[in-house]
């Protein structure tokens, strides 16, 4: 089959690579039929996931129609069309049990694309697959659903829930991506007040009022004098952090009112600075994570059920064996404009 292939930094190639196959009886092979790119995968080829080994098939978002099951696997057949979660729990350790299957000690976690090859190729092989796949309904397409493998639960969990959003609250959102804009569709569902959108490109802010901020702003104005305003200047009670730098952790953590959060969803690559100097008194929470995806079954039911928008996502669509050129489009967004790019056949 056809594979993208990370070669080490800043080298992919979409090459011949072996069929992938049933290796442990709870596996699956999925054949996919819609998979985007992550931010994350840009961060891989950057070199910054060091785990990540050259020769490892990239990507944890697609949705497909599986293979063939292992002797153990019970709650998908072949034939089913699945979604693959990004986050492959066992389903048996403490942390599964709890919800918590980022955590996974029973060899499962952020498996896909990572520690195993993953689903940018014609074929993926799914480990722990009764516990990460879902069989999805006929009314949900494979370019909505593959919006549920990686960003809305993300956005949904590490955002939204950790930020415990109330009815009319002030939520502020840092970083407009696929994420920060999955967060603001998702903080709707409990009714803020109040969505400020910030980022530093125009295209993406435009974004962010279409999935429903209030107001959006540039990062190089001044967002904290703009919130106060908006908040009698009281602050935001939430702030949620979805780009992954420095200045936006610290620039959450000023946005904040006395017994306000910041729900960190950002990955990051260096040390931030916490002024706990300021914070200490404030009575604040902050909150940070790597998804669960516990909430998928859930948010799978809102999007069949029209509760839930995933196609304002999809900016670009290509087809499978377009790889490079889709990873292309993706890298550049600035310049495309690319929010996700779906690629199907
Ligand atoms: N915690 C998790 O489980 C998890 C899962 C998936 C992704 N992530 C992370 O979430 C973050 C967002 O993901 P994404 O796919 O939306 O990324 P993205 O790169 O597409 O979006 C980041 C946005 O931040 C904006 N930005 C950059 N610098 C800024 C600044 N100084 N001020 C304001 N905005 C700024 C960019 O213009 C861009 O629109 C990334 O760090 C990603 O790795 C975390
Ligand atoms: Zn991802
Ligand atoms: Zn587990």
């Amino acid at each position: 089959m056809k594979a993208m292939v990370f070669r080490g930094p800043n080298r992919r190639s979409w090459e011949d690579v072996p069929d992938p196959v049933v290796v442990a009886p709870t596996d699956a092979v999925v054949r996919v039929t819609a998979a985007t790119i992550c931010g994350t995968d840009l961060h891989i080829l950057n070199g910054d996931v060091p785990e990540v080994e050259p020769g490892r098939v990239l990507g944890h978002e697609a949705v497909g129609v599986v293979e063939s099951v292992g002797a153990a696997v019970t709650s998908i057949k072949p034939g089913d069309r699945v979604l693959v979660s990004c986050i492959s729990g066992c389903g048996r350790c403490e942390y599964c049990r709890t919800g918590a299957s980022g955590q996974c000690r029973g060899g499962g976690g952020w498996l896909l694309g990572h520690l195993v090859d993953g689903t940018h190729a014609e074929y993926v092989r799914v480990p722990f697959a009764d516990f990460s796949t879902h069989r999805l309904p006929d009314e949900v397409t494979d370019g909505d659903a593959v919006m549920l493998s990686d960003i809305l639960p993300t956005a949904y969990e590490v955002g939204v829930l950790n930020g415990r959003v109330r009815p009319g609250q002030a939520v502020v959102v840092v970083g407009a991506g696929p994420i920060g804009l999955a967060a603001i569709e998702t903080a709707r569902l409990f009714s803020p007040g109040l969505i400020v959108a910030v980022d530093l490109a125009k295209p993406r802010l435009e974004a962010a009022k279409r999935f429903g901020a209030d107001v959006t702003v540039h990062a190089d104005e001044d967002v904290d004098d703009l919130v106060a305003d908006l908040t009698g200047g009281l602050g935001a009670d939430l702030a949620i952090e979805a780009v992954g730098v420095p200045e936006t952790f610290e620039l959450c953590a000023r946005l904040i009112r006395p017994g306000g959060r910041v729900a960190n969803v950002g990955v990051h690559g260096g040390p931030v600075t916490l002024h706990l100097e300021r914070l200490w008194i404030r009575n604040a929470t902050i909150t940070t994570g790597l998804v669960d995806t516990y909430s998928t079954p859930m948010l799978l039911r809102m999007l069949a059920a029209g509760r839930l928008e995933a196609t304002g996502f999809a900016t670009h669509h290509f087809a499978l064996d377009e790889m490079a050129l889709a990873y292309d489009t993706f890298a550049r967004s600035a310049e495309t404009g690319a929010l996700k790019v779906v690629l199907t056949r």
